[in-house]
Formats: C-alpha cells, structure tokens, sequence
C-alpha cells in the first residue's frame, strides 16, 4: 500500500518506523520522561520483540532513542517497569552512580514449543547513564516460572510502609504480588482476582499505587484483559481498595473501565513523578493491531493522563484527564460562548484554520442529546456524541473512512456517563487519526482510531434544538511531526 503520513500522529509517541505495541518502563529521571516500548524492528507486524525507547521532557514531544533491549538466549523481552533504585538496593550501582532497573518478562518461545508453561520468567536490567545504555543481570532470570502459562508484565513499585519493593504481576487469570528488599530475590505474598473483576480474557499488564481523596490514601489497581474489553477485544479495568504490603483488598467489587473506546490498552504509569500519577496506554487493540493501515509504522501510544480518583454516590472511580502540558503545543484558537445549537450548526465556518490535530472543549449547564459530526466531500464521516436517554457517549466511526482492513474495525461504540451531575463538558483530542474523549472531569473515557481516506474538514453539532453550550473552544495542537 502507498504510504499514508496523513495518519502520523504528532504529540502521540509513534516509532519513526516498523511495529510497536505496549508502553513499557515508563519511569521519570533527572527531567526526562522515559518511555520505552514493545518493539520489532524488522517489519510493521508483531515479531521477536525489544525494547524500543523515546523520551521527552514533558510527555507531549517526544525524541526516538536507540533500542534499550535486545532479545537474547533467555528469549523476547516482553513488557515490565523500571524504577530508579535510590538507595542502591540491588548493588548495581557504581561510584555513588544511582541504578535504573528495569524489570521485565524474558519470554522463550523455544521453551513454549515444549509446553512447560515455564516459557516466562522475570528478568532485570540496570542503567548507570540515566536510562541511556542497558545491562542485563547476569544472573537473570530473578523470579522464576512455577508453571504457569501465562507469568508475565511485572510492574514494580518502592513500598515505603514496608521499606520493600512490591512486583505485580499479571499470572493467567489472576494478579499475583511479590516483594523484594534488593530487586533480585522475590517472595511471593498473595494473590488476587481469580474470581473477580473482568475474565473474558487473559489478564496482562497490572499496575499498583496509590491515590488520595480527601485526605486518605487509596489503591488502585489496574488489570488489562485481552479480549473482553468493553467494546470487543483489549481494555483495561481497575479495582479501587487496599493494599497492605500483602494483600490487595478491593473496596467495590463492580467491574470498572479506566478507558471504554477500543483503543488504549496496556496502560500503566509513570515511576518516580512524586504526587502526580501519570498514565498512557497502548492506543490500539490486538483484534486488528497488525492490519492498520499506516505505513512505514504500526500503532503509537495514547496522550498522556493524569489521574486521579472521584467519589460517585457510593462508589469511587478513576477519573483520567489530558496532562497539563499540553497547553504547551495549543496554538491560539477560536472560543465561542452562550450558543445554542439547533439541528445543525456549521462549527467549521466558526473555526479559523482548522486542521486534523486539536483538542475541542465544551462545556454545558444542562445535558441534552448532541453529537458532533467530522466529515469530508467523500461522504465519510465520525461522529462523537451524547445520548441523553441511554445516558451514553458514544463515538461512531462506522462510516469514517477505511476499515476493509479488519471487520472489527467499523462500528459504533457506546460509554455510560457515569457522572449525576446536570452540568457536563467535554475535552476531544484530536491526532490525524485518533480521538480520545474525556467526559465530565474524566470520569468517562474514550480512545478511539480512524481512518479518512482524506481530511475531516467539516465539523458540525447536531442537537435535537435545545443544547445551549456555554463555552465552546478549538485551538490546533502543534507539536514537530517526527
Ligand atoms: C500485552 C502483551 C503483554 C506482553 C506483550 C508482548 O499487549 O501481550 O502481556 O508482555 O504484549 O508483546
């Protein structure tokens, strides 16, 4: 197929060239945020993979690194975490030289041939220029494999309570928790899950920490599954509750989706960014992962999120907003008060210059039924909306370009609101070929790619009549395409 730069994201991380999928050892250093991340770089397909690497200085532009990790004896380097090992708790440090350590799943497919289910094992790297250059242990792997076939994606936090370092792993159908003092050698000390939360799939790429509402400090959980998200294939779910050094105890035991589109899995956070929680996830889903049609590439990461927790009647919810160092790249844009919207209303003859990378906000005293329609000369069209009677947001990308390529690609997918306030508003981040919709605080999330065979460049609101919008802006978001 010809080359499509059209689809280039540009403050979303994707590699210059070839195949990418889950974000991995994402860990803040001396002003730079690491990102590395599955990698093949020996076609636009899945295969052996690596570790890629980029970095930024505010998670919004981001700067392509050599590979950090190369397979070798013990296999593929599958997903994990790194950690900046203050204390020199594992010994890699040199002349007072702080570690990065990376821990990180060897998968062996020789071994998985065999079908010992002992093919995953987790092994540890450590960095003593700042993340730049990687040395494996020699004497990985450090947590071996009971037997279990799917032991993978470690994530691993410093539990000061505990003044131990606490690894969640992700073990088939449940998550299951170690604890180290010096990162090599690791006790198991319970597990969670097995009958609760989501199960339509298999459980991958867990992350633990805390957050505070009002005053008190919460765990949150995070469980990515694949398939059984909730609009078909990858998503990722969290429990709220407590955790003890030992034991995870949930709060609720509902089901909760950090993000309801079709395209943010294997989301994680950030190591080391004191009392801001940052997440990004992987921003496509395995149902059709490797047939997208962008080219030299395949995939890119969703925008970074802060997050935080919100109280709803009796439960408490994850609310994810876009990172406040976005304004960075806003150039100036259009704002437009007190309108109300009947049947149609042509936005991009209010909009100067509109482009396909931007973020729209809006904002309304009173919900109603209103939808917001990009579409183009060729008939295709996206539309992103809210549906007062099903109390849903939805965004329909049916009808919004190419989609021959997988028939999961095409449809319409649907988040409950789950805020009860009358008040609403909206954030909608634009990228070439990606929207990611943030309702009512973040409370309901949506990540969703597109693909027009030419620009959306007409934008129009749609209501039943009555949708007064107090606040509407744009503002086009420019960040250096790579
Ligand atoms: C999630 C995942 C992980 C695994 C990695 C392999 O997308 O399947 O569980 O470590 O991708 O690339």
């Amino acid at each position: 197929p010809a080359p499509t730069p059209q689809y280039r994201p540009a403050y979303h991380f994707s590699p210059a060239a070839h195949w990418m999928n889950d974000p991995n050892g994402m860990v803040y250093y001396q002003g730079t945020y690491h990102l590395f991340f599955q990698y093949y770089p020996e076609a636009m397909v899945w295969g052996p993979m690596h570790w890629g690497h980029a970095t930024s200085p505010d998670m919004v532009t981001w700067k392509e690194q050599p590979i950090a990790l190369y397979p070798d004896s013990l296999g593929y380097i599958f997903s994990g975490s790194a950690v900046v090992d203050a204390n020199n708790t594992s010994g890699f440090g040199k002349n007072g030289q702080v570690p990065l350590v990376a821990i990180f799943t060897h998968h062996n497919p020789k071994e998985e041939k065999k079908g010992t289910n002992k093919h995953q094992n987790q092994s540890l790297a450590y960095s003593l220029d700042a993340g730049k250059t990687w040395t494996k242990y020699d004497k990985n792997p450090v947590l071996k494999n009971p037997g279990i076939q799917d032991f993978r994606d470690p994530k691993v936090i410093w539990y000061e309570a505990g003044k131990k370092w606490v690894m969640t792993l992700a073990t088939k159908d449940r998550i299951t928790f170690y604890s180290s003092p010096n990162l090599k050698d690791w006790s198991k000390e319970s597990e969670f899950g097995q009958k609760l939360g989501a199960h339509g799939g298999v459980w991958e790429c867990p992350d633990l920490f805390p957050l505070t509402l009002n005053g008190k400090t919460h765990w949150v959980l995070i469980v990515n599954l694949n398939p059984g998200g909730p609009n078909g294939g990858s998503g990722t779910q969290y429990f709220v509750g407590n955790f003890d050094g030992k034991t995870f105890t949930p709060a609720s035991t509902d089901t909760k989706w950090a993000d309801y589109g079709p395209d943010d899995y294997a989301g994680v956070t950030w190591s080391n960014t004191g009392n801001r929680r940052l997440f990004l996830g992987w921003m496509s889903n395995w149902e059709y992962a490797n047939q997208v049609p962008t080219s030299p590439w395949r995939n890119a990461t969703t925008a970074p999120r802060e997050l935080a927790l919100q109280q709803v009647g009796s439960q408490m919810y994850l609310t994810s907003q876009p990172v406040k160092e976005l304004a960075k790249i806003a150039q100036p844009g259009t704002t437009l008060k007190n309108i109300t919207v009947p049947k149609q209303y042509d936005l991009s003859a209010k909009v100067k210059n509109a482009g396909d990378k931007f973020q729209l906000k809006l904002s309304a005293a009173q919900l109603a039924t209103y939808s917001l329609v990009l579409s183009n000369s060729k008939g295709e069209e996206l539309v992103i909306g809210y549906d007062k009677k099903a109390n849903q947001y939805y965004i329909d990308r049916t009808k919004a370009g190419q989609s021959g390529f997988s028939s999961k690609f095409a449809g319409r997918h649907t988040a409950p609101r789950l805020a009860t306030t009358p008040q609403t508003n909206l954030t909608l981040l634009f990228d070439a070929s990606s929207v990611e919709l943030f309702a009512d605080q973040g409370l309901t999330v949506m990540s969703e790619l597109f693909f027009p065979t030419q620009i959306l460049d007409k934008m129009t609101l749609r209501s039943e009549g009555n949708f007064a919008v107090r606040e509407l802006s744009y503002a086009n978001l420019a960040a250096e395409v790579k």
